[in-house]
């Protein structure tokens, strides 16, 4: 068993072990006595790992009510979000009782964004079943819905009481997923972490516990230095300037993952363009990538994707901050204008 605890408005531990789903109800007590415990899950994880939760919990003296969305982003909703709202003031949850994500990044982004609004703020427990939601959407307290404008245009910095991250629960996801979520353990890697992305070499579920340890680290060292991500929090975003680009061109037909994967590798390509990176460390990073089975060649022209970007919440009057690599495990904020995006891409395709 592994614990990390980050240290932000609210301190709160993560735990990553194999098979802890069913010791979920003990855990959670070490930190919120039993109460009535609302559950969001999807519909695709609920035959999986709902009955295990709910038994867990009720072992321990909680009382467990539950709520399935259909399985996908356009889950992510207003209606979504209103809706388990309704379940909740239905089910009589109140203030002391507690609320749980069992599932992927949307449903607990949409379940933290609820619990950070209902009853203006009920306590909530992250158990992440992807590899994403366990290495980076559980932790940290970003919670949002999407809406038709963008996604996660509306939402809440809330942090959860308890991170439960049982990596059993990966045997069960399907590979694409498992392949998406890898492109957050190298985004890792490249960003501070070179003996994590040199661990990279070797094929990740033999070293899941740790791997997840090393993710989340880093991800706490960040969320603790900076929780409303106005600096160092946004080295987390190597990559996501292209990539949110490249998902919204291909109208959300290309995974995160896969946009991920490309916006790494033109942002690697572009910095050793412009003689930040060594041509060997860009291409080391390019190929681990590509051993994952990610992409790294992108579909649209610079001018497309800076088009796209431009329009992005993260643009601030005519500058926008760029996460540029300089070696691998050494990534830093940059700042471009806007004008000079679309030549930054260019030089990365
Ligand atoms: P997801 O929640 O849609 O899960 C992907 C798919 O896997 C779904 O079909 C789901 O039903 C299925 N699934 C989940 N666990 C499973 C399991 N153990 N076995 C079988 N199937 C399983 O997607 P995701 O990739 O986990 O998360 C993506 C979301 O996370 C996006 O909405 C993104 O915006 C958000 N996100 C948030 C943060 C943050 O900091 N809050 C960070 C990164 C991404
Ligand atoms: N996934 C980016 C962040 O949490 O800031």
């Amino acid at each position: 068993m592994k614990k990390v605890t980050v240290n932000a408005s609210r301190v709160y531990d993560i735990i990553i072990d194999k098979g802890i789903l069913d010791r979920a109800g003990e855990l959670c007590a070490t930190v919120k006595k039993p109460c009535r415990a609302a559950i969001l899950t999807d519909s695709n994880v609920a035959p999986l790992y709902l009955a295990r939760l709910e038994k867990s919990l009720s072992g321990a003296g909680y009382e467990t009510v539950s709520y399935t969305i259909p399985a996908g982003e356009s889950s992510k909703s207003a209606e979504n979000y209103l809706a388990f709202l309704s379940f909740l003031a239905q089910n009589k949850i109140t203030r002391s009782d507690c609320i749980f994500a069992l599932g992927g990044g949307v449903v607990g982004d949409l379940c933290g964004f609820c619990a950070a609004t209902y009853l203006r703020g009920v306590e909530f427990i992250q158990i992440p079943t992807t590899l994403l939601a366990m290495v980076d959407s559980s932790v940290g307290g970003k919670t949002a819905i999407d809406i038709p404008e963008g996604k996660n245009l509306v939402g809440a910095f809330y942090q959860p009481s308890l991170v439960i991250c049982d990596y059993d629960t990966l045997s069960t996801l399907p590979d694409d997923i498992f392949t998406d979520g890898c492109a957050e353990v190298i985004k890792y890697g490249l960003i501070n972490d070179k003996e994590l992305f040199c661990k990279l070499k070797n094929p990740i579920m033999p070293q899941i516990e740790d791997i997840i340890e090393n993710c989340v680290r880093n991800k706490r060292d960040v969320v603790d230095a900076d929780e409303r991500d106005t600096g160092v929090r946004q080295l987390l975003n190597l990559g996501h300037t292209a990539a949110h680009s490249i998902e919204a061109l291909s109208d959300f037909a290309i995974s995160h993952g896969s946009a991920v994967a490309m916006g790494m590798a033109i942002i690697l390509r572009a910095a050793a363009a412009l003689g930040h990176i060594s041509k060997e460390d860009c291409d080391e990073a390019i190929g681990r990538i590509s051993s994952y089975g990610l992409p790294t060649d992108c579909p649209y022209s610079a001018r497309e994707l800076a088009d796209v970007a431009l329009n992005d919440k993260k643009r601030q009057g005519g500058s926008i901050t760029l996460i540029m690599p300089f070696g691998i495990g050494d990534s830093r904020l940059y700042k471009v204008s806007v004008d000079s995006l679309e030549e930054i891409f260019k030089a990365g395709l």
